[in-house]
């Protein structure tokens, strides 16, 4: 089922016209990854999605409603979670603050306090820590814990390996892995190539607010061309 419907969209930051005539769909329980270069425009179409930089034309649908003029809370409210670019969370705030904020009134589910301690044992030890004073990898983990305290159909996640170690990124994709197993679908905007595609199902490319590239991500991984023209590597 068609979860996340995004057709020919427009966004725009003032006059600069970033995505131009964007489309791409989402399954439920699927990891969909958007790959692109530095600046193409993949945190845009995560902002258009979950309403911070609403496109200017086309429809977003989810689960079947259109939701391109809802407000980003309402957005959240009917089952879209984000780990922002940059994780942001909030560092005068306790790790146990942190993951209460990302709770949602009326949306309850698998996911509380304790489910979340449970999948990420390391935030329990820490709960009482501030967010400035945890590791990258467990910031991390504070920005998908708190995402999935709001118990998101779809979870929207922008390049969550940037800047951790090599042997966090590999527990971020079995942290995705397990996600993936309860059902969540995943947007995944990675620019790490071997963890987006070990987890992904299909994959997307944009390259200057255009999406020149979508298939099997088997595909990324071996033909050359594609990797060479779309994404430089
Ligand atoms: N708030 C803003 N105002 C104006 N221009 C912006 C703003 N945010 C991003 N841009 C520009 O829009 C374009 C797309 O940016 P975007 O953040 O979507 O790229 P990205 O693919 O996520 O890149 P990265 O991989 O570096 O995160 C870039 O040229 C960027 O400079
Ligand atoms: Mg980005």
């Amino acid at each position: 089922m068609t979860l996340l419907d995004v057709d020919d969209i427009h966004t725009y930051y003032e006059h600069s016209h970033i995505l131009q005539g964007v489309s791409l769909r989402a399954e439920g329980g699927q990891v969909t990854a958007l790959l692109g270069r530095n600046g193409v425009g993949k945190t845009t179409l995560i902002r258009s999605v979950i309403g911070f930089t609403p496109p200017r034309s086309g429809s977003i649908r989810f689960a079947g409603e259109p939701i391109e003029r809802l407000a980003s809370h309402a957005i959240a409210r009917r089952g879209v979670g984000l780990v922002p670019q940059g994780r942001r969370i909030f560092p005068s705030l306790t790790v146990e603050e942190n993951l209460r904020i990302g709770g949602l009134p009326g949306r309850s589910g698998r996911w509380s306090l304790d489910t979340v301690y449970e999948l990420f044992p390391r935030l329990r030890e820490r709960t009482g820590n501030y967010g400035g004073e945890l590791s990258g990898g467990e910031q991390q983990m504070l920005a998908i814990g708190r995402a999935l305290m709001s118990n998101p159909v779809l979870l929207l996640l922008d390049e969550p390996s940037e800047g951790l170690a090599p042997l966090i990124v590999r527990e971020l994709e079995r942290t995705m892995s397990r996600l993936k197993e309860t059902g969540l679908a995943i947007v995944l905007v990675e620019q790490n190539l071997p963890l987006a595609l070990a987890v992904a199902d299909t994959a997307y490319i944009i390259s200057k607010g255009r999406v020149v590239f979508h298939g099997d991500p088997d595909i990324i991984r071996t033909d050359d061309e594609v990797r060479t023209n779309h994404l430089g590597i």
